[in-house]
């Protein structure tokens, strides 16, 4: 990936004809194959350096992944884009699109952008469809590359991707362009507007419905359907795009509108070319009064002037075939930077199609160049007095042949390849099953699990080969993804190219400063002290006065303090209870001063996101000390701490409660509370944000029953028994963990929905006991595999006592093995408002 491909120049010589057709010109114009110059990638803005436009390269992993601007994008306001500068002109039809993926820490894609090109740098033109429609459909996970055809195509030097959002959301893009580059030089053609003919039975539209310039009476500064690639039918009232209007694909004018008796196109080129042909396509349906023109006259702009010898060709008329065709002009060798053509009519309409012209340039470096070869710059110059000799035919004929032998063979490797993926499919799905199980059981043998217990020994010997495992469905990670991470459940634990586990990635992404987790983002290294990428201020150190300890973790502690003058940097809905000249009580997450280089970046990391995330039930981030050591971060402060004490201490509302004199909270403040997490989980599902450990442990109480969602990562001693350690590197909370993220380290929104589910789970049972209690973590893990494996032996949490059957059947509907059967945030939010009110 990210690595230039060099082609043989024979293979470059040989392929002449593809010139503006469409169906053909569809080559990667080098952001996955790095033919593209870094320095030619640019964006509007950048989340980090590790998410600069370099890194949004199609298929590539470099840095974190993607480009990814600095903020949100916001439905209302598209000003983010990443822009590619192809250095010359090129014949653009195709487009693709990737998210965020990075070895699956990534979350961000855009579903939804919009393209706009330049030619000059200067004027920027949105692309349309055919229908008019500007924006494009894009990814729907961060891993599958999504193609989109650009019909009409566009012809550009610089490109823009603008992801495009309904709701404020967090988007990185990986993108390529395919296409080919334009070797006609044509940068715009002036042409007086295509009109209207009235046939009995409907009218006919000759209007050129693509052009890109500014359309009056005249077209100007433009390109459109004569240089789009498509040639119109022989029936000019049939169209080559479905569901156009008769007439499409042409641009007609009638003789009675030109009284001089000609119709005058002004050709602009990219620099003086010397000519040798002009191609027009020209309807002749001459029992429609349409004829091909009678007389052409060009006249050559070399410099800034008209030169006065002209030249004039008439074609012969053809009044037995109606079909249409293309006339060839011979342009002599005529020098130019612009031709200017006058076409005469021989009947009452004149109707083209296509206008292609042919230089130098064009036809020594061929028609059309696959821009695979080589970068834009690394082109040649122009040779403007080379011409075809005769050695070069020699040389394009060994090269058809040597093309003919290449796709021949493709064709056989296609072939067999296909014969052999069905059997290995075949093969694949039978063993699927034994290897999953065999790679289980290998991991309880390696944690030493007594597989006596296990219902799999017979399969412990095998050997797991992973490389049989393919895609289990669209939203699942294709095979090579598939086999990165799986290993982590092999007995090696090495792997060929030395590439992190998930597990290994995961120790950095999970454990962050006092253990956070911090939520799936790009890892970045932050400019935070220019003050730039935080949307939060710095606190005066020396007015927190320290009251207790909350919390520690592997990096740092959390202190409650008061803050004097804290009301200046509080939001207004937190002002209402809070007196005017009291120190508030605040939660201080500070940086251990001995913690390394990575905590801190973590540490930055994590004020970066928290700033951003503003919502009711996300705890929010006040202010930060990060000018001076230690690093600290202020939090509001919730006076019931987290959720599973909260619980552990209370017990439902009865007659047990009422005889221990223990406090009690009831079902509908239970409901409330869980209704609250789906709130909050909600919010952060809309960013792009997976969470990663939802559990009633992370989650705080504030007074009246209030939750915010908040993330103390995994080193608080209290949870560890709730962290699973794999071979003494990573620790994963198993148990509240979707079997996609056990068994294939997938961590999306829909792995969040079914932690949400064990978190529901945990609030019914009051925290009394520890999801699958009765199971070890190997069994958990087994049990894992019976989700995957489907065959009804996979067992599910109880039903609590206090669970009526509509919340069970929410929990439930969380633990759907497929991931796109599960219910979103927003649904559950309001299945449980509704069991609420
Ligand atoms: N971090 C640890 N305990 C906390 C609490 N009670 N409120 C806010 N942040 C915390």
């Amino acid at each position: 990936c990210c690595v230039m491909i060099e082609i043989p120049l024979f293979v470059i010589l040989c392929i002449n004809t593809e010139c503006c057709v469409p169906d053909v010109c569809r080559y990667p114009l080098g952001m996955s194959g790095g033919q593209i110059r870094d320095e030619d990638i640019s964006a509007s803005s950048q989340w980090s350096e590790s998410t600069a436009a370099r890194h949004g390269r199609l298929d590539c992993e470099e840095g974190d992944g993607a480009w990814c601007p600095e903020t949100t994008v916001e439905p209302d306001n598209l000003k983010e884009f990443i822009q590619i500068d192809l250095n010359l002109l090129h014949f653009i039809t195709l487009v693709g699109t990737q998210g965020r993926h990075a070895g699956g820490m990534g979350n961000e894609f855009a579903q939804m952008y919009m393209i706009k090109y330049s030619r000059d740098g200067s004027r920027w033109i949105s692309w349309r469809n055919r229908q008019g429609k500007q924006v494009i459909e894009g990814n729907r996970n961060t891993y599958d590359t999504v193609l989109r055809d650009l019909d009409p195509p566009i012809i550009a030097r610089f490109v823009r991707f603008m992801p495009v959002t309904d709701h404020s959301m967090n988007v990185c893009m990986r993108v390529e362009l395919y296409g080919c580059k334009w070797l006609d030089g044509l940068v715009s053609y002036n042409a007086p507007a295509g009109e209207q003919m009235k046939l009995p039975a409907f009218p006919v539209f000759f209007n050129d419905s693509v052009y890109d310039g500014a359309i009056t009476h005249m077209m100007t500064e433009g390109l459109g359907q004569l240089s789009d690639g498509v040639m119109g039918l022989d029936d000019f009232t049939q169209s080559h795009v479905y569901q156009a209007w008769p007439g499409y694909d042409y641009v007609g004018w009638n003789n009675e509108s030109f009284p001089s008796g000609f119709v005058e196109i002004m050709f602009e080129f990219d620099r003086p070319r010397n000519f040798t042909t002009m191609k027009v396509h020209c309807n002749n349906m001459f029992s429609q009064h349409i004829k091909i023109f009678r007389q052409v006259v060009c006249y050559f702009r070399s410099d800034s002037d008209w030169e006065s010898t002209l030249l004039s060709f008439s074609p012969v008329v053809d009044e037995n075939d109606p079909s249409a065709r293309f006339i060839t002009v011979e342009l002599t060798n005529r020098m130019a930077n612009a031709i200017k053509c006058q076409f005469y009519f021989k009947d009452a309409w004149m109707l083209f199609s296509e206008i292609t012209f042919q230089s130098d340039r064009a036809m020594y470096n061929t028609t059309l160049v696959p821009p695979t070869i080589g970068s834009p710059t690394n082109t040649p110059p122009d040779d403007p007095t080379h011409k075809i000799d005769d050695s070069n035919t020699r040389i394009l004929i060994g090269c058809l042949v040597a093309i003919i032998f290449i796709l021949l063979a493709i064709i056989i490797i296609i072939l067999w390849r296909q014969v052999w993926q069905k059997l290995m499919e075949k093969a694949s799905r039978r063993m699927l099953d034994d290897e999953l199980t065999a790679s289980l059981s290998i991991q309880t043998e390696v944690f030493g699990y007594n597989h006596s217990q296990s219902r799999v020994t017979n399969e412990q010997e095998s050997n797991a080969a992973y490389e049989r495992i393919f895609p289990l469905g669209p939203d699942y990670q294709e095979p090579s993804r598939l086999i990165n991470k799986l290993p982590e459940f092999a007995q090696s634990s090495e792997e060929p190219n030395g590439a992190p586990h998930y597990a290994e990635a995961d120790i950095v992404n999970l454990q962050g400063v006092t253990g956070s987790n911090t939520y799936a983002i790009p890892a970045v290294t932050l400019d935070l002290l220019s003050g730039k990428d935080v949307a939060v201020e710095e606190f005066p150190r020396k007015l927190l006065t320290f009251k207790e300890k909350l919390g520690e973790g592997q990096f740092g502690e959390v202190h409650l303090c008061e803050a004097e003058g804290m009301q200046e940097f509080l939001h207004e809905e937190y002002l209402f209870d809070i007196p005017e000249d009291q120190p508030v009580l605040v939660a201080v997450k500070m940086l251990r001063s001995d913690a390394n280089g990575n905590a801190r970046n973590d540490f930055l990391k994590e004020i970066k996101i928290m700033s951003r995330l503003k919502d009711p039930n996300i705890i929010r981030l006040l202010a930060v000390c990060i000018y001076s050591n230690p690093l600290c971060m202020i939090t509001e402060y919730m006076e019931n701490g987290d959720l599973n004490q909260f619980l552990s201490r209370h017990e439902p509302e009865g007659q047990l409660a009422l005889l221990s004199n223990t406090a009690t909270v009831s079902f509908s403040n239970l409901c409330y509370m869980a209704t609250q997490i789906a709130s909050g989980m909600k919010y952060l599902s809309s960013l792009n944000f997976v969470h990663r450990d939802l559990a009633t442990r992370n989650c705080l109480v504030g007074k009246n029953y209030t939750i915010k969602i908040a993330d103390f990562g995994m080193s608080r001693n209290l949870y560890s028994g709730d962290y699973y350690r794999i071979q003494g590197r990573a620790v994963l909370p198993i148990r509240w963990m979707s079997w996609e993220s056990i068994l294939l380290g997938k961590f999306t929104t829909a792995s969040d929905v079914w932690a949400f589910g064990v978190t529901l789970w945990e609030i019914l049972n009051f925290c009394k006991e520890q999801p699958y209690s009765q199971l070890t973590d190997e069994q958990v893990i087994e049990n894992t595999g019976e989700f995957f494996r489907d065959q009804k032996r996979q067992i599910y949490l109880p039903q609590p006592v206090l669970c009526s059957d509509s919340l069970y059947k929410i929990m439930l509907s969380c633990w759907r093995r497929n991931a796109k059967e599960r219910p979103s945030f927003q649904e559950i939010h309001r299945r449980l408002s509704d069991l609420e009110s």
